[in-house]
């Protein structure tokens, strides 16, 4: 894949918590329900939207490994929709170069939807213009403990020394490890937090809130967000001066 830098002003990696589905469809006196099924329209927006901006991966927060505790009539129309999602979608993301992935716990799933989520990304999988990744039945401290649970599985085993568990390694056994960790994290529905979503990977994440709710998205306020984004001085820990030297009489141009 190429690899237009974050630096470019674009983000290589957006990742999305939908919120606001909910209040969507109460505002409008109906089912919760309804609310998800508007959210589906505006995912396909966010896709298009980071297709055309030349985002490298787009990571959307779908279902939480806490979302199974919603009432049963709930969680069973997002299954629904997911499901016809898969169904509906997938020819036409494939049509498009997308890379569809999913990570999270799927053995929770009735096995209709995994058998889906497989076909969908081996269909997909040799796409290179966006990669899709929908964190399904996923927790951000479920997935730190799976990847705890593979480094004391080798070291057990003998094929890891203790010593040699670092950041790195660890950073090898999360989520998404073979692709940039996100650049910019946005979350609709006006709540400030991170909700258990990709932990690990958004220490340096630029994180970006909306009060708008998910359903009413649009593109005029996902270039606010990529304009915000285009404007801050990212760190990762060093001072301003080290990553954006101060102009010197030495470095101006005559
Ligand atoms: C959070 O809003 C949203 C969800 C738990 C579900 C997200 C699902 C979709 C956007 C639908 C389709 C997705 C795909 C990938 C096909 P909420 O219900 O917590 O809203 P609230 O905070 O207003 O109650």
């Amino acid at each position: 894949m190429s690899a237009p830098s974050a630096t470019s002003g674009v983000p290589r990696h957006v990742a999305v918590i939908m919120d606001g589905n909910g209040r969507w469809a109460a505002r409008r006196r109906r089912p919760r329900a309804i609310g998800h099924r508007a959210g589906a329209r505006a995912v396909n927006l966010c896709i298009d939207f980071c297709i055309e901006r030349g985002v490298q991966v787009l990571t959307l927060f779908a279902f939480s490994s806490e979302n199974w505790g919603r009432p049963a009539d709930e969680v069973g129309a997002l299954m629904k929709l997911f499901l016809n999602a898969l169904d509906r979608e997938v020819g036409e993301l494939h049509r498009r170069g997308v890379q569809v992935r999913f990570i999270g716990d799927r053995d929770r799933f009735d096995p209709a939807i995994t058998a889906r989520m497989r076909a969908a990304e081996a269909l997909t999988a040799g796409n290179g213009r966006l990669v899709l990744a929908i964190a399904a039945s996923y927790g951000g401290r479920q997935d730190i403990a799976s990847a705890a649970r593979a480094l004391a599985v080798e070291v057990a085993e003998g094929r890891l020394r203790p010593e040699a568990i670092d950041e790195a390694a660890m950073a090898r056994r999360v989520a998404l490890a073979d692709l940039p960790a996100p650049d910019l994290f946005i979350r609709t529905g006006g709540d400030l937090r991170v909700s258990n979503f990709l932990l690990w990977q958004l220490a340096y994440t630029e994180l970006w809130f909306t009060e708008v709710l998910w359903p009413d998205l649009d593109a005029a306020t996902l270039q606010q967000a990529f304009d915000d984004f285009a404007g801050r001085q990212r760190r990762f820990g060093l001072t301003g001066d080290q990553v954006a030297p101060t102009p010197t009489a030495d470095t101006m141009a005559p």
